[in-house]
């Protein structure tokens, strides 16, 4: 209830918040007790890899951490890790706030140059929606699979599975998932995840699923028998709450705990108040299958504006680019930060008007899109076979 009350609610269900500039993340960082990325960890960054970090964590969408230090001390000790992330397949296809992880995860895949294990989350989708059957569930995550492969990553270090078939395939995997579920209350659980009396019971165990692939033990075809190579986790910040139980239960199985590098949401076309979710509105989405003419009336149509209501105050005020909803997606999907600067200050000043800024939306979204759509195509089901087929990634351990 007292959730309910509250300022902002951020649980890997529900992201929103009261107030029309977005999310606190400052305070969600408090709340949760993780760690603000700053300019020294992206110096270091760059110095170790040698290169440029991606414009993701120059403009502090990946914004916090756990122990991702530790990840980078090793990395500089030329010591192996690798990398976990995941997609709960709930609709056909991804929506652009899927892709932020994806994309960021390829840059670091292609920059750390490490093995890749991507979770598939089939059951936890059945399970916590009303009208998915498991076999439906099962269909998405090998068509999602599709859309995760068509951004690029290397066949010989990415693994992907889905949850129905690798458990009922790796003893290893589902023993960790028994040992992780041995060492958490349902008193925890409830805290953590605040499950109440009506959840079923499958629910309240998923967690030690979407836990257990943060060990390398669970993997071991994968990692050729190496049980413990540390984990380092990409995700948006509504998944956190999972890798703190995994987190706590770590050291009780003699495992080390996973890194966590974390991203802000994209918010939903109508506002900064929630994140974009497949679940939600539909017209506050866009998904990565939609045409060119989707995007372009989607955009037109329901992106929140920070603009002012006649064309002549928006030149006497100007725009508000922290609640405008084209402009945030800019910050995400605009590489150039000079031309980014640029239309921040002429749509702040009353010089660049919300439609235009809306059209230089629209032509970067759209060659993001038709691009995507092209590569997808090319995905073939024997290329997802194998992408999903249990093997030994190439690593040099
Ligand atoms: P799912 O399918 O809800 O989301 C997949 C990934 O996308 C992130 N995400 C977003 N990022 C930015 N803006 C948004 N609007 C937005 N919506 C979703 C999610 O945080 C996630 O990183 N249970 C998980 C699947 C999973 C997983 C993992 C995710 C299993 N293991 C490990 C991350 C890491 C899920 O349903 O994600």
């Amino acid at each position: 209830m007292a959730e309910e009350q509250s300022e902002q609610t951020v649980t890997p269900w529900e992201v929103f918040t009261k107030s029309e500039t977005g999310i606190d993340y400052d305070k969600l960082i408090r709340d949760f007790g993780s760690t603000r990325i700053d300019e020294a960890l992206i110096n270091r960054i760059e110095k170790a890899t040698e290169k440029p970090v991606h414009h993701h964590l120059r403009r502090g969408v990946f914004f916090s951490m756990r122990d991702l230090e530790t990840i980078l001390t090793l990395y500089e000790q030329k010591k192996p890790f690798f990398l976990y992330t995941g997609r709960g397949p709930s609709s056909e296809a991804l929506h652009l706030g899927h892709l932020i992880p994806f994309i960021f995860t390829k840059w670091l895949q292609d920059t750390f140059d490490v093995p890749l294990v991507i979770q598939m989350t089939d059951d936890e989708k059945f399970l916590v929606k009303d009208n998915l059957p498991l076999e439906e569930a099962n269909r998405l995550a090998h068509e999602n699979a599709k859309d995760i492969i068509a951004l690029g990553f290397d066949i010989n270090k990415t693994f992907i599975f889905s949850d129905v078939e690798y458990i009922s395939f790796s003893r290893d995997f589902y023993m960790n998932m028994c040992k992780i579920q041995k060492h958490v209350t349902f008193n925890q659980a409830k805290g953590i995840f605040g499950f109440g009396p009506s959840d079923n019971v499958g629910k309240i165990c998923f967690p030690a699923t979407q836990a257990a692939p943060s060990f390398s033990s669970s993997f071991p075809e994968i990692f050729h028998g190496n049980k413990d190579v540390p984990c380092l986790i990409p995700c948006a910040i509504d998944q956190d709450p999972y890798f703190r139980m995994a987190r706590d239960v770590a050291p009780k199985l003699g495992y080390q705990k996973p890194a966590l590098i974390h991203s802000t949401f994209i918010p939903g076309l109508r506002g900064m108040q929630s994140k974009m979710d497949a679940s939600g509105d539909p017209n506050s989405v866009i998904f990565v299958t939609d045409s060119d003419e989707q995007i372009s009336n989607k955009i037109k149509k329901y992106a929140y504006s920070g603009g002012g209501t006649t064309a002549e105050e928006h030149k006497k005020t100007g725009g508000d680019c922290g609640k405008d909803v084209s402009y945030q997606y800019l910050t995400f999907f605009m590489e150039d930060d000079s031309k980014l600067e640029q239309i921040k200050q002429n749509y702040t000043s009353g010089k660049l008007s919300t439609g235009d800024l809306k059209a230089e939306l629209i032509s970067v979204l759209q060659k993001l899109i038709s691009g995507h759509r092209q590569k997808r195509e090319r995905v073939t089901d024997l290329m997802v076979k194998k992408f999903m087929s249990p093997r030994k990634l190439n690593y040099p351990y």
